[in-house]
């Protein structure tokens, strides 16, 4: 028996990086997993790579930061699937570097649409299949800059502690619908979110992290995949981190 069996699982980016590595694991636990993203390409290439594992997985499009294809998003979930056990809103940006007197509108308004919008308007559609299932389970990849500032990203950090805040008030506003609702914090992953820094920079980046090390995005996938299951019934409303140590210097 595994622990996910018979559940039916969302994730959204999940073609790449920290959500390829949900979506895998969900999948190796039994789940049939929803892949969404707004990359066909890395999408499809996700759900084959479940399936040449023997794993059941169906590639959705969707672009988190538009209510109405988030709608439909969960609509085709229960098309396919019949019903939505498990929800992980993945799906973020970086956005611009600049001080935040030099930070552009235009990225400002990008990263909290899809960063906070895209997560709120996940969870309302998620909460509402969720109630029709009788429960439900939604991790919500926020990040260390949910509690700790990420200099030259104001619109980055921002977006993060919105989610842990969003995150608080599902938890207590659906703690006896039987969903529960937690959110996560990753230090810096080796994912091509950071293939784009340079070596200097990712250097500068490892050393903040008392490990010595970037984390990769299996050891995120982790504790995402505890989070989703019965084995953390007893935990909603949460930010848990997943840092090597980083927001306790
Ligand atoms: N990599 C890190 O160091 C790190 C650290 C903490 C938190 N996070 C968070 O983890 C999540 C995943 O990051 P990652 O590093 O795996 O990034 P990534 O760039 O490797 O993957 C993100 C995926 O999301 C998809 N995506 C982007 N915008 C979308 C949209 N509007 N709708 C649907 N899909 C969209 C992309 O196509 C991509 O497949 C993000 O929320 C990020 O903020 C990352």
């Amino acid at each position: 028996m595994k622990i996910l069996d018979n559940k039916v699982a969302l994730v959204t980016g999940a073609g790449s990086g920290i959500g390829l590595a949900i979506a895998k694991l969900y999948a190796k636990e039994g789940a049939k997993v929803i892949v969404s993203d707004i990359n066909e390409e890395h999408g499809k290439s996700a759900v084959e790579d479940i399936k040449s594992t023997g794993g059941e997985a169906t590639f959705v499009k969707a672009d988190t930061s538009n209510p109405e294809q988030v709608e439909a998003l969960i609509k085709a979930t229960v098309d396919a699937y019949g019903r939505l056990d498990i929800a992980c809103n993945n799906a973020g940006i970086g956005g611009e570097q600049a001080t935040t007197g030099d930070y552009s509108i235009d990225s400002w308004k990008k990263v909290l649409n899809v960063n906070l919008d895209g997560v709120f308007y996940g969870c309302k559609y998620q909460l509402s299949q969720m109630e029709k299932n009788g429960g439900g389970v939604i991790v919500n990849i926020a990040s260390i800059h949910g509690t700790v500032a990420a200099p030259l990203s104001s619109a980055y950090t921002t977006s993060k502690h919105a989610v842990v805040g969003l995150t608080k008030n599902i938890g207590v506003e659906y703690g006896q619908k039987n969903i529960r609702c937690n959110a996560v914090g990753p230090a810096y992953i080796e994912t091509p979110l950071l293939e784009r820094a340079s070596g200097d920079m990712k250097e500068a980046l490892i050393a903040k992290h008392p490990m010595g090390r970037l984390g990769k995005s299996e050891e995120v996938a982790e504790l995402v995949l505890f989070l989703s299951s019965e084995k953390s019934s007893f935990m909603t409303g949460g930010y848990y981190l997943v840092d090597g140590g980083y927001t306790a210097v």
